[in-house]
């Protein structure tokens, strides 16, 4: 049985892309298999885990629960938007790198992309809006304390 396929047109991290995609592909697969961006982590595919989590016009969403035809005409942003290789790291990685707040990394992307969305959203986030964000995440390994510093560190003025 062969599959309808429709043409999407996006924005991911500032650079434009045309691309046929079947109408069942999810957004992470896309952005995974399709550009190559596999920095977008896929764990639960439930949209439980958060770490799929990208920016779709600059809200955080949970790309294993969006089709790729649902980015149509929409502005994507990844974590390999953060920094480029060998350019030095985005505020908010820096401070995961200083405080210890990844050991696998697994959920690390998710997380620092919620985080990203936080800081386009509030100038001045509390702490409190920080825990929030990072409530929505799973992380199996640093027990959240330095994470949450991290964010912190890097987020609160
Ligand atoms: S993989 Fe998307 S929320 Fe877990
Ligand atoms: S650092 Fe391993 S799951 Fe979070």
């Amino acid at each position: 049985m062969t599959h309808k396929r429709t043409t999407i047109v996006c924005r991911v991290n500032g650079k434009n892309y045309e691309s046929e995609v079947e109408g069942r592909l999810l957004l992470s697969d896309y952005l995974r298999h399709d550009l190559g961006l596999t920095g977008t982590h896929v764990g639960c595919e439930h949209g439980v885990c958060g770490a799929c989590t990208v920016l779709l016009d600059g809200a955080a969403v949970r790309s294993c629960l969006m089709l790729a035809v649902q980015a149509h005409g929409s502005e994507v942003t990844t974590v390999e938007s953060l920094a480029a290789p060998g350019e030095p790291l985005d505020a908010l990685q820096e401070a995961f790198r200083t405080e210890h707040g990844l050991q696998c990394g697994f959920c690390t992307a998710g997380i620092l992309m919620s985080l990203t969305a936080l800081r386009r959203e509030q100038e001045r986030p509390a702490s409190d809006d920080i825990t929030a964000v990072i409530g929505g995440h799973l992380c199996r390994c640093t027990g959240y304390r330095n994470i949450r510093r991290a964010a912190q560190k890097a987020l609160l003025k």
